[in-house]
């Protein structure tokens, strides 16, 4: 069954490297049923990152999600959550290297912080962010955004 992921250009990645990253996405076969391009501020990063709350990272996290516009897309694909965390590759750069070379992260990811790109842990968590970031949509309805 096809299924839907909030997938996450973060600022850095965004202002660098968006075609290729765009390119890469449709190569992969992924469909683009929403897309946003904006600037989170403090208090909305606190919350697309609650889970991370307390953690010795978090505010810079929250720092470097505000530093500019990020790139919200709901993406549709069969096994669409775990196909977008293996297309970005591990958090850590070094280890996306090491372990996933051509992953996005290998590629455009600058440290385990500043890597690039996000997406959703889970099904469960893939339903909540995307209705923190595109409101109340019908999942069921599977736009193509070309
Ligand atoms: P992301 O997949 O968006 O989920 C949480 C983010 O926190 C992660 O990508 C990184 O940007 C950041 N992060 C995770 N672990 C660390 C860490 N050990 N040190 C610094 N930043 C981290």
């Amino acid at each position: 069954p096809v299924e839907q992921t909030l997938a996450t250009i973060k600022p850095d990645a965004l202002e660098g490297h968006r075609d290729e990253i765009m390119e890469e996405i449709k190569g992969a076969g992924f469909v683009i049923s929403q897309i946003k391009e904006t600037c989170l501020d403090r208090e909305m990063a606190e919350e697309f990152y609650k889970e991370h709350k307390g953690k010795p990272f978090f505010e810079q996290l929250v720092d470097y999600m505000c530093q500019g516009p990020s790139l919200m897309m709901i993406l549709s694909k069969e096994n669409a959550v775990n196909e977008w965390r293996a297309l970005m590759g591990p958090t850590d750069p070094e280890v996306a290297q090491s372990t996933a070379p051509g992953s996005l992260r290998s590629k455009f990811a600058k440290s385990i912080l500043q890597n690039g790109l996000h997406g959703a842990s889970n099904e469960e968590h893939a339903v909540e962010k995307i209705k923190f970031v595109f409101g109340d949509i019908d999942l069921e309805r599977v736009d193509v955004i070309d």
